[in-house]
């Protein structure tokens, strides 16, 4: 079991679906202990979900733009546990009109609101769980491919190419404490979210279509394994890592031709 007496804080459950769900749930099998993290009116969503884990677990309060939540969420971290060797980030929000083809047309406002949670969030929770980290501790957080521009995606794809220069300089910044800060860019998966991204599916299709390996939006496992992997300590000498999850579609440029 690669996360044996690993004890995990996994933030980004809403529902059975959330890639976070999986993480957990794959964390768990692989002996980790854990603790999620929800917030607002969704916390009870998560605590239903909590419930189906293989064992259920507590959910801590947690919006990640409140300090005075990150400033708890050290406390009771540290109650419990005293020390934590690993976190999940699997937050994103963007507000609807900076998505779905609303590009040319946004607010700086809901693109800063998209910022601020998907991706300096990130930093907030590394600097809120890194004085409970010890040495080996791992930093983990979900990606969409920033490094070009998608359909639909629009200011959430900006936030992911943040997201992504974020975590390299947390890895810069924690690498000397032993702590590592990784991405796995996962291909597209039917989450809450994602089916609130007008297009998801014709999108999803492309993958489909283009991944070597295919890829079946109903199935977060393969991501999850990759999650737990980089929570291990078999990864100990990757940071600032990007590791695409996405059955092979970011290294192909067009679908095969037929005939
Ligand atoms: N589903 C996909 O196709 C896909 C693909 C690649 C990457 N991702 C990423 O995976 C991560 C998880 O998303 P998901 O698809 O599982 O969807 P999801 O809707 O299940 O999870 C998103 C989570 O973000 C949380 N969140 C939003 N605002 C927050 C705040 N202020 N404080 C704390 N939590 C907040 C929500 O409560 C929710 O649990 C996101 O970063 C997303 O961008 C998803």
């Amino acid at each position: 079991m690669i996360l044996e007496g690993k004890r995990l804080l996994i933030t980004g459950v809403i529902t059975k679906d959330s890639i976070a769900f999986h993480a957990a749930e794959q964390a768990q099998r692989e002996g980790a202990s854990v603790l999620l993290s929800s917030f607002g009116r969704v916390r009870r969503m998560t605590e239903r979900a909590a419930q189906k884990l293989p064992e259920p677990v507590d959910v801590l309060e947690l919006d990640v733009n409140k300090d005075s939540d990150l400033e708890a969420l050290t406390a009771s971290v540290r109650e419990r546990w005293g020390e934590v060797d690993g976190a999940l980030h699997a937050i994103a929000y963007a507000p609807e009109d900076s998505l779905g083809g609303r590009f040319m047309t946004a607010p700086a406002d809901s693109a800063m609101q998209a910022f601020q949670t998907s991706a300096f969030s990130l930093k907030s929770l590394a600097a809120a769980l890194a004085p409970l980290m010890p040495s080996g501790a791992s930093i983990v957080g979900l990606d969409f491919d920033a490094s070009v521009a998608w359909p639909i995606y629009d200011w959430m794809g900006v936030a992911k190419a943040a997201l992504e220069s974020v975590a390299r300089y947390l890895a810069r910044d924690l690498g000397p404490q032993g702590i590592r800060v990784n991405l796995v860019s996962a291909g597209p998966l039917g989450t809450v979210a994602a089916r609130g991204i007008p297009g998801f599916e014709q999108l999803a299709d492309r993958f489909r279509e283009q991944a070597p390996l295919g890829w079946d939006t109903s199935d977060p496992v393969p991501v999850a394994r990759t999650i737990c992997f980089l929570l291990s300590d078999y990864a100990q000498a990757i940071t600032g890592e990007i590791v695409h999850v996405d059955g092979g579609f970011h290294a192909i440029g067009a679908p095969a031709l037929s005939g």
